[in-house]
C-alpha cells in the first residue's frame, strides 16, 4: 500500500509543485554537509493522533466509532467538508469509476515527513474488492476493508516556497481558509500565525490577516461571508503559554476588509449562523468555559453592540467548542472534569443546559481533542491517539526527517532530549527522565549508560566513548545538588551492567552543562557554587580537582555553555540584562575571558537558549521564542514552552534561519559533523505509548486553588 502519489495534485491542481525548491533541496552530501538534531517535547512522539468520529444520536460504542484518517504519522484538527470535493477527482479523470456508497470525506491537518500540510482523504467503506480497476490515488485498507482517496490540498506554491506549517483548516465553497506559518514578520517574539485562503481550483492564494499581525484559529460562517478569528490585534503576545490573551475579530472571508473587534477575551470561534458566535475563554471564576456572541443584525458592529453570554456551567472546564448549522440546540465542546484525568468530548444541550457524554464511554482513558461536526449534525469528529488499534502496527521513529530550509544540512526530531551526536556521527546520546541512554544511528543497540536523572549530553572529540552529562534535577536553585559526570560508554560494565563514570565536580552546588574544548583538554560548565550561576573551565580528564578556573562573574545566570570546534568561542545563554526575569540571550566570549559579545535578542523579554556550534564553526543552533505561538495552546497537549522553535544564525549575527514550525515545544538542538540521509530512522522499542498530558492548568480545579490555578512555565536553565 503506497501512500499517494503528490504528482496526482499537480494534475490536479496543476499550479501545485509538491517538492521542496530547489534551496531547501538538500540530496548531495557534500564534504560539509551536516545533521541538526533537536528533540520536541510533550511526548510528542506519543501522540500518534489520528481523526475518528462517533454519530452524534445514537448511544456511543466502540462499534460506531469510525477511524477516518489512514493511521500514519500525526493527523488532527479535522473539518468535514459542507460540500463534496469529491467531483474535483472525477472531473479531471483521475478516477474513473467513482466507488459506492457514499464516502466520508475530511479536510484535515497532517504531518507527513516533519511537514504539517492540509490533505483531502475520502473513504469509502464496505466496498467490495477486486470488482472494480483501481486509480493511482487510491489505496486499499485491508483490515478494514475500505477503499481510500487521499490528496494535498496545497503545495509550497501557495507557501512561496516556503517551509511552513498549516493549521485549521476549514472549506468555504472553493476556497480553503487555513492558517500558515511561512511569512516572517520580521518583529521578534511575533508569531508568524495568519490566515489565508486558496481557491482550490487556482490555487489562488490571498493573505487575510493584516501584515504585522497574529491570527489564530480560524472559522468561517455557514454562508461563506464571515471568517472569525482569535487574535492579539496590534497589542502583540504577552508571553503567555497558557491561556492567549486575544480577542475574537470578524473579517470578511474574500479579502480579509471589514475587520472588526467583536469579543473581548476570546478564543476558538464556531458560528452557528451569520449572526451567532460560540467561543472560549478562562472566566473571572478560572473555569474554562464556553460562551456565545450575539452580532446586531442591523448598524455598527463593535464590542459594545455584541451581546456576550456566557453557556457552559462552571464546575467544570468546557472549550474548543464546535456549532453546527445542522442542528442548533447543541455544541460539542472538549471537557475536563474534576471526575476524570483524561480530556472528553461532549455535546451539550443549549435548550436543556445539559452535557452528554460521548467519548468518555468509548475510550475514558485517552484524551481527546478539537470537535467538528459533519453539516446535518449527524457525526462529531475529534482526534485521539490511535493507540494499537485494529491490529495494525504502529511505528514509532527513533528520528523524524523535516524538510530543510538551510543547503546541505539535515534535519531530524529526534526522540530523546538533550541529544548528541559521537564525534564520528554513528551514534546518539540522549536522556529520557531518568537515564542517560546511548543508540546507534539506524536505531539498533539502545542502551542505558546511566540511571538516575540527568540532563545535557555531550561526547568528548578526541577520547573515543566518552561522554559528559550533569546529574540531579532540572529547573534548580543555585545550590541544588547537581554535578557534572564523564562516562566512558565503551568501558566495561559495573555489577549492575552500567558503565562506570567518574564525578568531575565536588561540591554539589548545581554544576551543570559540560562542554568539552575540542583538544579533550577542558571542560566547561556553569555552576552556582558563588550563589549565581555563572561558567567556568575544569580538566576534563580529572574534573576540578585538577584545575579550575572562572569564566563569567556576576549576580545573574550564565549557562548552556558550548565550545566551538577551533576552541576560540565559547557560547552561552545569559539572562544578564534581567536577572532573574525567564528572558535569555545568546552570548559569545573567548575561553580566556576576552571578547565578550551579545549574539541574539529575541526582543525584549524574550528567550533563546541551548546555542551550539555548527561544524565549521561559522553558526550556531538555538532554541527561540523569536516566533512566538503559533496556535492556541489549549488545543495541543500540554507543553511547557509552546513557543520553542529551532532556528540558525551566523557568528557575526546575521542570517536567522527558522527550521521548525509547529505549535510544539521544539528544543535541545545540536549540530553534528556528519551528514545522515533524510529518511526517517524507526525505533526497534515499539509502537506509540499514547503517554502524554493534557495541559496541567486544567488538572487543577478553581474552587481549590483560589486565584491562580497556573503553573508557571520554566525555562530549562
Ligand atoms: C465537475 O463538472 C461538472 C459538470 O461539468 C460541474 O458542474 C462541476 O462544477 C465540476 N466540479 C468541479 C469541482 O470542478
Ligand atoms: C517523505 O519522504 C520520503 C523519503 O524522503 C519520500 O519518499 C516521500 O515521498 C515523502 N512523502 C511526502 C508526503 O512528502
Ligand atoms: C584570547 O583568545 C582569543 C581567541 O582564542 C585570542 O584571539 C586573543 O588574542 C586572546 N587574548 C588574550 C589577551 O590572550
Amino acid at each position: 500500500m503506497k501512500t499517494i502519489i503528490p504528482l496526482a495534485l499537480s494534475l490536479l491542481l496543476n499550479f501545485l509543485v509538491l517538492c521542496a525548491a530547489a534551496d531547501h533541496e538538500s540530496s548531495s552530501s557534500t564534504s560539509t554537509s551536516t545533521t541538526i538534531l533537536f528533540a520536541t517535547l510533550g511526548g510528542r512522539s506519543a501522540n500518534a493522533f489520528d481523526v475518528f468520529a462517533l454519530p452524534t444520536w445514537d448511544p456511543p460504542s466502540i462499534t460506531t466509532e469510525i477511524r477516518i484518517t489512514d493511521g500514519r504519522s500525526l493527523n488532527f484538527n479535522g473539518h468535514f467538508p459542507s460540500s463534496s470535493l469529491f467531483s474535483l477527482l472525477t472531473n479531471q479523470s483521475l478516477i474513473q469509476t467513482r466507488p459506492e456508497p457514499i464516502p466520508t470525506e475530511l479536510i484535515y491537518v497532517t504531518e507527513r515527513n516533519g511537514t504539517w500540510n492540509i490533505y483531502y482523504d475520502a473513504v469509502f467503506r464496505n466496498t467490495p474488492r477486486s470488482t472494480r480497476s483501481r486509480s493511482a490515488l487510491e489505496e486499499e485498507e485491508e483490515e478494514d476493508n475500505l477503499v481510500r482517496f487521499q490528496l494535498p490540498l496545497l503545495g509550497s506554491m501557495q507557501s512561496n516556497n516556503q517551509i511552513s506549517m498549516k493549521d485549521k483548516p476549514s472549506l468555504s465553497g472553493d476556497y480553503l481558509v487555513y492558517v500558515s506559518t511561512h511569512e516572517d514578520t520580521g518583529e521578534p517574539r511575533t508569531s508568524w500565525a495568519a490566515v489565508y485562503s486558496t481557491e482550490l481550483r487556482t490555487g489562488l492564494t490571498r493573505r487575510l490577516t493584516p501584515l504585522g499581525i497574529a491570527d489564530f484559529s480560524p472559522a468561517v460562517s455557514p454562508s461563506g461571508v464571515w471568517t472569525a478569528v482569535a487574535s492579539y490585534g496590534e497589542k502583540g503576545w504577552n508571553g503567555d503559554v497558557e491561556e492567549l490573551s486575544t480577542d475574537i475579530y470578524v473579517f470578511l472571508t474574500r479579502d480579509g476588509t471589514q475587520r472588526v473587534k467583536v469579543v473581548e477575551h476570546g478564543g476558538w470561534p464556531c458560528w452557528v449562523d451569520e449572526l451567532t458566535l460560540y467561543f472560549h475563554r478562562r472566566g473571572s471564576d478560572n473555569w474554562w468555559s464556553i460562551y456565545r456572541a450575539i452580532l446586531p443584525s442591523e448598524g455598527l458592529v463593535s464590542t459594545e453592540s455584541v451581546v456576550v453570554e456566557r453557556v457552559t456551567p462552571p464546575g467544570l472546564h468546557a472549550f474548543t467548542p464546535a456549532a453546527s448549522p445542522g442542528n442548533k440546540n447543541f455544541i460539542a465542546v472538549a471537557t475536563r472534569r474534576s471526575t476524570s484525568k483524561f480530556r472528553h468530548i461532549e455535546l451539550f444541550d443549549l435548550a436543556k443546559n445539559e452535557f452528554k457524554e460521548l467519548t468518555r464511554l468509548v475510550s475514558p482513558q485517552t484524551h481527546h481533542f478539537n470537535p467538528f461536526f459533519s453539516s446535518d449534525s449527524n457525526r462529531v469528529g475529534y482526534h485521539r491517539c490511535r493507540g494499537e488499534s485494529n491490529g495494525r502496527k504502529n511505528t514509532q521513529l527513533l528520528l523524524e526527517n523535516l524538510q530543510s530550509p538551510v543547503a546541505d544540512v539535515s534535519l531530524f526530531r529526534m526522540d530523546g532530549s538533550f541529544p548528541s551526536f559521537s564525534p564520528a556521527g554513528d551514534r546518539i546520546a540522549y536522556v529520557e527522565f531518568p537515564g542517560v541512554y546511548v543508540v546507534n544511528r539506524d536505531g539498533s543497540n539502545r542502551r542505558q549508560v546511566y540511571p538516575d536523572s540527568a540532563f545535557s549530553t555531550v561526547w568528548d572529540q578526541v577520547r573515543k566513548g566518552v561522554i559528559y552529562t550533569s546529574t540531579g534535577p532540572t529547573f534548580a536553585e543555585p545550590t541544588t545538588e547537581v554535578d557534572v559526570i564523564s562516562i566512558n560508554v565503551d568501558d566495561d560494565d559495573d555489577l549492575n551492567g552500567q558503565p562506570k563514570f567518574k564525578k568531575l565536580t565536588t561540591n554539589g552546588e548545581n554544576n551543570a552543562f559540560p562542554f568539552p574544548s575540542p583538544d579533550g583538554k577542558w571542560v566547561v560548565f556553569r555552576s552556582g557554587r558563588s550563589g549565581y550561576k555563572n561558567l567556568y573551565i575544569m580538566d576534563a580528564v580529572d574534573g576540578e580537582r585538577a584545575g579550575l578556573q572562572r569564566l563569567t562573574e556576576g549576580p545573574w545566570s550564565d549557562t548552556m555553555c558550548s565550545w566551538s570546534p577551533d576552541g576560540d568561542w565559547i557560547a552561552f545563554a545569559s539572562d544578564r540584562e534581567n536577572p532573574g526575569s525567564g528572558s535569555f540571550e545568546l552570548y559569545l566570549i573567548h575561553p580566556n575571558r576576552t571578547g565578550l559579545r551579545k549574539l541574539f535578542q529575541s526582543g525584549s523579554g524574550g528567550r533563546a537558549n541551548h546555542p551550539t556550534f555548527s561544524p565549521d564553526g561559522k553558526s550556531v543552533v538555538f532554541t527561540s521564542d523569536y516566533a512566538g505561538i503559533s496556535a492556541e495552546p489549549i488545543s495541543n497537549p500540554h507543553h511547557y514552552q509552546p513557543y520553542g522553535e529551532i532556528f540558525t544564525m551566523k557568528l557575526d549575527g546575521s542570517g536567522l534561519k527558522r527550521l521548525t514550525h509547529n505549535s510544539f515545544e521544539d528544543g535541545t538542538p545540536t549540530w553534528g559533523h556528519r551528514y545522515t540521509k533524510p529518511l526517517d530512522v524507526e525505533w526497534l522499542k515499539g509502537g506509540p505509548r499514547c503517554s502524554f498530558e493534557d495541559c496541567h492548568w486544567l488538572n487543577q480545579t478553581p474552587n481549590q486553588n483560589h486565584g491562580d490555578v497556573s503553573s508557571k512555565p520554566q525555562c530549562r536553565a
